[in-house]
């Protein structure tokens, strides 16, 4: 079975391309390196051995992309493309508009030209707001207040309208909670340019002294200690679980939704205790004003995806904190 992986040099992307090799998939990617780099590539050959399939291309360009579908017997889509900063978007929300949703409707035309029918859609917790009960289930109020959010929830509304007008296709909308870790290699990992918007790579930054100390955005939410919960998710943990879905949807038509994550939420302070405990590394922190927009609690409901996809989160939490600084180790040393 070929899978087209969109965004696939991206962090999440790149993890799943390995994942989809190590499970006997075939692979075409497609990425523009507008948050990512050409030496994913290099480095997905010395995890896989395998060359990637690559064409350079932003997922918009319906042209090109009718090209990656000419030449390659595409079976499945997995669809990661698309900006992602929760910032960025409310300060460019023509820009996440344009972007994300002008990409996702390119693709789907030319999966429906080329009689593709089975997509897989990177979605994301933050669809569901500021959730009224938790554990999150898949059937909670959506609500999103930010751009880059909104452009998650419309494009799971125009798949559903796309499985409604045709009830050929099989689609899996995957709810992603807070990614973090990477490959235990050190050659995949999180890898911002510039200063990080998430907790995880901000903590890695402090780390290692390229950042002062780690704000901590607010200690008075009505959490064990004050800080925010989330519900953090190892990104291979995240990886497999599109392998699942890819499985589910190879023999299922329809449309459906999953969340993926642990359904344990950590806060800001256990998370800089449980990095800095497990990698001996310290990590100062101060107590600053909340972060427009956040919210205090978000964990998963994990019983859907584990009924249905037969997937759950393995990796814990030392594994998460301990992979994500291993990476940042082996590239800070090339950084320098
Ligand atoms: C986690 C916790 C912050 C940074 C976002 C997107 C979501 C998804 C994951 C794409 C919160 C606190 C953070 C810092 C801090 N992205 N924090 N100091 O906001 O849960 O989710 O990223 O799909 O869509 O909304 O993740 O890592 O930014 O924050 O105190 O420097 O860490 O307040 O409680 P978030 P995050």
């Amino acid at each position: 079975m070929q899978v087209l992986v969109t965004g696939g040099t991206g962090y999440i992307g790149s993890h799943t391309i390995v994942e989809l090799i190590n499970h006997g998939y075939d692979v075409v990617c497609v990425d523009d390196f507008s948050n990512s780099k050409p030496i994913v590539l290099d480095n997905l050959k010395k995890i896989t051995g395998k060359d990637i399939n690559f064409y350079e291309l932003n997922v918009c360009d319906k042209e090109k992309l009718r090209k990656v579908f000419k030449e390659n017997k595409i079976d499945a889509v997995i669809h990661f493309a698309g900006f992602k900063a929760v910032g960025e978007s409310v300060a460019k929300p023509l820009m996440y508009y344009r972007n994300n949703l002008d990409s996702t409707i390119t693709l789907l035309e030319v999966m429906n030209e080329f009689k593709v029918k089975k997509i897989v859609f990177s979605s994301s917790a933050t669809v569901y707001g500021d959730p009224e009960i938790l554990p999150i289930p898949e059937t909670a109020k959506l609500h999103t207040t930010n751009p880059y959010g909104s452009t998650k929830l419309y494009i799971e509304e125009i798949l559903k309208d796309v499985y409604i007008s045709d009830n050929d296709y099989s689609i899996a909308i995957l709810r992603y909670f807070n990614p973090i870790g990477a490959h235990p290699s050190g050659l995949l990992g999180e890898d911002p340019s510039d200063i990080p918007n998430n907790l995880m790579p901000y903590i890695v930054k402090v780390a290692n002294h390229e950042l002062p100390h780690l704000n901590v955005f607010g200690n008075d939410y009505d959490t064990k200690d004050g800080t925010g919960v989330r519900d953090y998710i190892h990104v291979i943990d995240l990886a497999l679980g599109h392998i699942s879905a890819l499985e589910y949807i190879d023999k299922h038509k329809g449309i459906d939704y999953y969340n993926l994550g642990t359904g344990k939420g950590y806060s800001v302070l256990e998370m800089v205790s449980a990095f800095s405990d497990v990698n001996k590394v310290s990590v100062p922190y101060r107590i600053t004003a909340r972060r427009d927009g956040d919210i205090a609690t978000c964990y998963a409901d994990t019983k859907k995806a584990k009924e249905i996809l037969h997937w759950e989160a393995k990796y814990d939490l030392n594994e998460m904190v301990e992979s994500a600084y291993n990476f940042a180790k082996k590239n800070s040393d090339k950084n320098e």
